[in-house]
């Protein structure tokens, strides 16, 4: 690939050494949003396109990060990890977990580069986090760290040293990812199994908002908030037993906040029901309704935009189109919301009509033009 080739040669060209390969993916979701922080279900894959590093180990304690696509470097060194504010932070923060863990580090170089689009929602920086982690793993620590280990240093990670409070969803799916699978994750127990996803006549289409809505974060953290509110208020009247959203059910939030608090009611109610959606959407996949299975994403989006709020007009423009065009088995937003992609599955030999459908009426409504990415599922991070 010409990627790893211009990665390799670069590193070659740098430290006079040949490096150790990295492939970790993005991801994509196809149902369970916002349930991974509320102890629910998600239902991921790891996706065809990745970031891919080129790593090897220094004699002294220097860390020499070089972000090709980015045309920026870094330089610094394992005994002083201090917060850039960059994208230097996702490195470093893997660098500080694995020596909190009492895990082995030692001076490195990186190059990195990727084909995930940035800012669209697909995890690259999950995907950066893993690759960093199962760099440290090879180079450092011959191979002995859990891959589940890894994955939980690489949300740490995130949520430590970025400063991003997001839920483990996205280093999960990057990291665990199988080709031709989707990934049944509880968020809860961490219990997982892979669903066969039949791909023989279907495509997993991305189609790109082009808008990233400067209310992503603080919202993000704001629908955290509202769901601990309600579970406050539904342990109060429920006892102890109730822990989380996933231990609430509708007949108790009809009870407990319908009348009390509706805007925690919605919020929480949509969690609720968005759980229940993905194992009958499991249900749907298994038996291979793809049709049945659509439409449950349609409901996720209504979810999501209506009593969640996540959704914004560019997203929702997005799914309204997708609806009306033959071929489409379902489609909604995916990931955080305010912006980025939606995921629509849709039939391989509709595609070319999908793509010029999509294009011209969105451009049509919004001025803006929508990128569309076609994704096969493809293993998690792994050396080449
Ligand atoms: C972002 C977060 C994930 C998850 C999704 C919403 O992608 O990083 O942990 O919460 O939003 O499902």
């Amino acid at each position: 690939m010409e990627l790893t080739h211009s990665l390799t040669a670069t590193f070659r060209a740098q430290f006079n050494a040949d490096p150790l390969l990295i492939c970790s993916p993005g991801r994509v979701n196809l149902i369970g949003e916002h349930t991974d922080y509320n102890e629910g279900f998600v239902l991921p894959a790891a996706i065809d396109k990745a970031i891919y590093l080129a790593v090897g180990p220094r004699s002294d304690s220097q860390l020499h990060f070089e972000a090709v696509d980015l045309q920026q470097s870094y330089t610094g060194s394992t005994d002083r990890l201090t917060k850039t504010n960059s994208w230097a932070d996702y490195l470093l923060g893997v660098v500080d977990q694995f020596q909190k863990a009492g895990l082995a580090t030692g001076g490195m170089n990186v190059v990195f580069g990727g084909t995930i689009p940035i800012g669209s929602g697909l995890s690259s920086s999950a995907a950066l986090e893993n690759g960093v982690g199962m760099a440290l793993n090879e180079l450092f620590n011959r191979g002995t760290v859990d891959r589940l280990d890894m994955v939980k240093l690489s949300k740490q990670a995130e949520n430590q040293f970025v400063g991003v409070q997001c839920g483990i969803m996205d280093m999960f799916a990057s990291m665990m990812g199988r080709a031709n699978h989707v990934i049944k994750l509880d968020c809860r127990s961490l219990e997982y199994a892979y669903a066969r996803i039949n791909m023989a006549g279907v495509r997993i289409v991305l189609c790109d908002s082009r808008v990233k809505h400067s209310l992503a974060e603080s919202e993000y953290n704001t629908r955290r908030a509202e769901c601990e509110a309600g579970v406050k208020m539904v342990q109060a009247a429920e006892g102890d037993t109730i822990r989380s959203l996933r231990d609430v059910t509708m007949p108790m939030l009809d009870k407990h906040l319908n009348q009390q608090e509706p805007l925690l009611y919605r919020r929480c109610a949509y969690v609720v029901q968005e759980n229940k959606r993905l194992l009958e959407a499991v249900n749907h996949l298994e038996s291979g309704n793809l049709y049945a299975f659509g439409q449950l994403m349609y409901g996720s989006h209504e979810g999501l935009s209506k009593m969640y709020e996540v959704s914004c007009p560019e997203l929702d423009m997005l799914v309204d189109i997708a609806r009306t065009v033959p071929g489409v088995f379902g489609g909604r937003m995916m990931g955080g919301g305010f912006g980025g992609c939606t995921i629509n599955l849709v039939q391989a030999d509709e595609l070319e009509n999908f793509t010029n459908v999509m294009r011209k009426r969105f451009l049509a409504r919004t001025g803006l033009e929508t990128l569309l990415h076609v994704c096969q599922t493809q293993n998690g991070t792994h050396v080449l």
